[in-house]
């Protein structure tokens, strides 16, 4: 099989690790990858990102398979435009990545079909926005309606805070767009847990949880990051909390993709708030998550492209995904600097004994020279019986891999 992985995060070489370890995979192109997909068995990176010129590129190899890593191709319809001639491809449709590419779209999806989550109001008039803000409780939630890599949502212990906000979003437009419709919700506190899945639009199936750490510094302070470091499973979701998430989460998306007839096959992410009142779903992603994928995939057992076959055939119902019964910790070495601005083109050295620990992701190849190119450079795995010795090992992986001004966070899996 010859496979087609989009995408260029740590999340895309992990997906492209795992994949390639199924004996009928002879080659996976990954466009545009990284300096660890240039590396990785059986891969080989291409320079293309725009969608017509994958397509053209799928048609001209004869690709069996493309696999789509983050949402932004996925909310622009690359699935739509592959099937349209006749092309296998693992993703949501356009309409169906909604659920990720708005968040209006979403919670209205969410009320409609009794999916548990935060209330909330739609904004498109900049005045109404404001005037909700003088009787809504504080902390509040304000959200862009569009895609804002990761920045879009904003915190607001008061309401000059929650103020300033609205402004930012409707009238200055720091997110081109994608803030001119908001939501304003309900402030949740808790624990959060990640909790990846796969779906044929008929079945659902969970994958083992997962728990990020968003913000850039120890004990949670500082700005939010696409995430420093996983730790899988998350030790706060209990089988009652699996149970709460299945009842008022799972099954009811399920029905409302069934229901509002959604092309669906592929990767359902659900975001999750555990309070003491049950849990909270916070949003959907319709891809997996990074660095999730990175802790995640090193304990799925199954084999990962049977289980994608398994969902394009629309056969998940009789599919079964088999966990390592250990945990993993993935910690993410990031460049000094992130989220704010950084240096990157820093020689990386990774000694031999943790090769198989790294999976790379703002890092670039140059004359056979791997080099820092993004704020999230890589991520190192540690594997353990349990999430304290998938930390160790981690940890102790991380001092055999260097490049200048490496920071990370000294506390991924500590609960
Ligand atoms: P989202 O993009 O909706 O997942 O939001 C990004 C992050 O903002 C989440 O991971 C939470 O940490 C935080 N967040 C979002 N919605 C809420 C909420 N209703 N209450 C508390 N925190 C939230
Ligand atoms: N790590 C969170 C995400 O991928 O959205």
């Amino acid at each position: 099989m010859k496979i087609l992985l989009i995408g260029s995060g740590g999340r895309e070489h992990a997906l492209a690790w795992k994949i390639a370890k199924n004996d009928r995979v002879e080659k996976i192109f990954v466009a545009p990858g990284n300096g660890g997909t240039a590396i990785e068995a059986k891969c080989e990176n291409i320079d293309i990102t725009d969608i017509d010129e994958l397509l053209s590129f799928a048609i001209g190899e004869s690709i069996d398979l493309t696999i789509v890593g983050p949402e932004d191709p996925l909310t622009k319809g690359i699935v739509d435009k592959f099937k349209e001639k006749g092309l296998k491809i693992f993703g949501p449709s356009k309409r169906a990545a909604r659920l990720e590419g708005s968040k209006s779209f979403s919670k209205d999806f969410m009320k409609k079909y009794g999916v548990k989550t935060a209330e909330y109001e739609v904004f498109y008039n900049h005045q109404e926005a404001l005037e909700y803000l003088n009787k809504c409780p504080y902390p509040t939630v304000v959200k862009a309606d569009g895609l804002a890599a990761g920045k879009g949502v904003a915190i607001c212990e008061n309401k000059e805070e929650a103020v300033k906000a609205v402004n930012s979003f409707m009238i200055d437009d720091i997110f081109n767009g994608a803030g001119q419709k908001i939501v304003i919700e309900e402030f949740l506190d808790g624990v959060e847990a990640s909790i990846l899945s796969i779906t044929d639009g008929k079945t659902i199936i969970p994958f083992i949880s997962a728990k990020d750490h968003k913000q850039v510094f120890d004990g949670s302070k500082g700005p939010n990051t696409g995430g420093m470091g996983v730790s899988a499973p998350n030790p706060f979701v209990t089988e009652e909390v699996l149970k709460d998430f299945e009842e008022n989460i799972m099954n009811n998306t399920l029905q409302g993709i069934r229901e509002e007839g959604f092309d669906f096959k592929g990767i359902i992410f659900f975001g999750l708030m555990i309070t003491k009142k049950g849990s909270y779903l916070l949003e959907y992603n319709v891809r997996m998550g990074d660095p999730e994928t990175q802790s995640v995939l090193n304990l799925m057992e199954s084999d990962l492209l049977e289980l994608i076959e398994s969902a394009l055939n629309e056969d998940l119902e009789n599919a079964e995904v088999k966990w390592n019964t250990g945990a993993c910790v993935n910690v993410v070495l990031a460049s000094k600097g992130y989220p704010g601005s950084f240096v990157k083109g820093y020689e990386i050295t990774v000694d031999n004994e943790v090769k198989d620990k790294v999976f790379i992701a703002g890092a670039k190849l140059e004359d056979g020279v791997l080099k820092t190119n993004g704020g999230r450079v890589l991520s190192v795995v540690g594997i353990g019986k349990t999430v304290e010795e998938a930390r160790e090992d981690a940890y102790k992986s991380i001092e055999k891999v260097n490049f200048k001004e490496k920071y990370y966070r000294s506390d991924i899996g500590l609960v």
